[in-house]
């Protein structure tokens, strides 16, 4: 008996119509594109507009990957939603999804990573597969990071945009699949990247809304330290792991959070350019919708066989990296 390992057989993704480009940014907050180009490789992102949640993002990337994969809905056994921007505390966003697409078979869960949210997600979904207890997991990772942005904050508000994406995890026996992974986390890093207000330490006030906690906050400068560090060995820590050098791998998909972050990661695992998804200047940080998104936009080019390697960075902090085989 081969061992079984859990392979991403369909990936879809979904972003939404609206452009928030750093033109319109300029008249919101004292930027200009100049800066933000320079400082993140961010030209514009999406926005969700209208009476619409993470949920209905999800939606769309989970009924385009059934579609594509010729499943029903009610197949799916397991749907874990990696979001920072749940529709609302409770009940699960996963199980909101599950409702809407007709998912009457799944149990599901969110899981809560912040931007390392789906690698935590593909690693966990994986545990399933790998033990033969499910047949079908959905990973879904998407985030409307304009709920909780400051728009009156320049250090942020130009980063984030949002997006979702999702793939569907099987079985596979011939070796293709998720190989490894590891993750990390630091909670001593939590004070660097946060939501203050809206849990159970400061439950929303009108006070808490009066002073704008409920909006993200990040000391930018001491993420970007421990982000460009962090990703970059973990990555390489992946690669040493499994004796992968440079030319063994056929594609690194990096959390876009920004593209010197990116650059950083590139050159630490000693790849060239041309192997790194990167759409971080049309999107923006989407949170846990960067990776499947990046797999979406480059589905087509990935060939059967493939070394990809995953790696993120987050509030937490969190971190990670995955290995696998593409599988088709
Ligand atoms: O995905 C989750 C993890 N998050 C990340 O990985 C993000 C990591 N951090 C970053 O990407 C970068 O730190 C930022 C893009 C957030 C900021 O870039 P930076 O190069 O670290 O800028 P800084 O915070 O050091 O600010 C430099 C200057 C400051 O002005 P002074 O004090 O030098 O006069 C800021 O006030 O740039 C100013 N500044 C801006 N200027 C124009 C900050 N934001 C802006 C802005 N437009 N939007």
């Amino acid at each position: 008996m081969h061992k079984i390992h859990a392979a991403i057989t369909a990936v879809h993704a979904y972003v939404p119509d609206y452009i928030l480009t750093n033109k319109e940014l300029e008249g919101m907050v004292d930027t200009n594109d100049e800066w933000i180009t320079s400082r993140t490789g961010i030209k514009e992102r999406r926005i969700l507009k209208g009476d619409f949640a993470t949920s209905d993002m999800g939606v769309h990337a989970v009924n385009g990957l059934l579609k594509k994969r010729g499943i029903s809905a009610s197949e799916i056994d397991l749907i874990i939603f990696c979001t920072t921007t749940p529709d609302m505390p409770f009940p699960a966003t996963a199980n909101v999804l599950a409702d809407k697409i007709g998912a009457v078979n799944a149990w599901g869960y969110d899981l809560n990573a912040a931007c390392s949210g789906f690698v935590f997600g593909l690693s966990t979904g994986s545990q399933f597969i790998e033990s033969g207890k499910h047949k079908k997991v959905l990973v879904v990772g998407g985030d409307k990071m304009s709920s909780i942005i400051n728009y009156k904050d320049r250090t942020s508000c130009i980063i984030f945009g949002d997006g979702c994406g999702a793939v569907l995890l099987e079985p596979n026996t011939e070796g293709y699949g998720v190989q490894d992974s590891i993750l990390k986390s630091d909670g001593s890093g939590g004070s660097y990247l946060f939501q203050k207000a809206g849990g159970s330490l400061h439950p929303a006030t009108s006070k808490t809304v009066e002073n704008d906690e409920h909006y993200l906050v990040q000391e930018g400068q001491a993420v970007f330290k421990f982000a460009v560090t962090n990703m970059a060995d973990v990555a390489a820590e992946i690669m040493e792991k499994n004796n992968l050098g440079p030319d063994d791998v056929a594609w690194l998909v990096p959390h876009q959070a920004n593209k010197r972050i990116i650059d950083a990661t590139t050159n630490r695992m000693g790849l060239s350019s041309d192997k790194v998804m990167i759409n971080i200047e049309r999107y923006g940080n989407t949170t846990n919708g960067t990776i499947p998104i990046c797999l979406w936009e480059w589905e087509s080019k990935l060939k059967k066989g493939d070394n990809v390697i995953l790696a993120a960075f987050g509030g937490g902090f969190t971190w990670g990296s995955v290995y696998l085989k593409w599988a088709y």
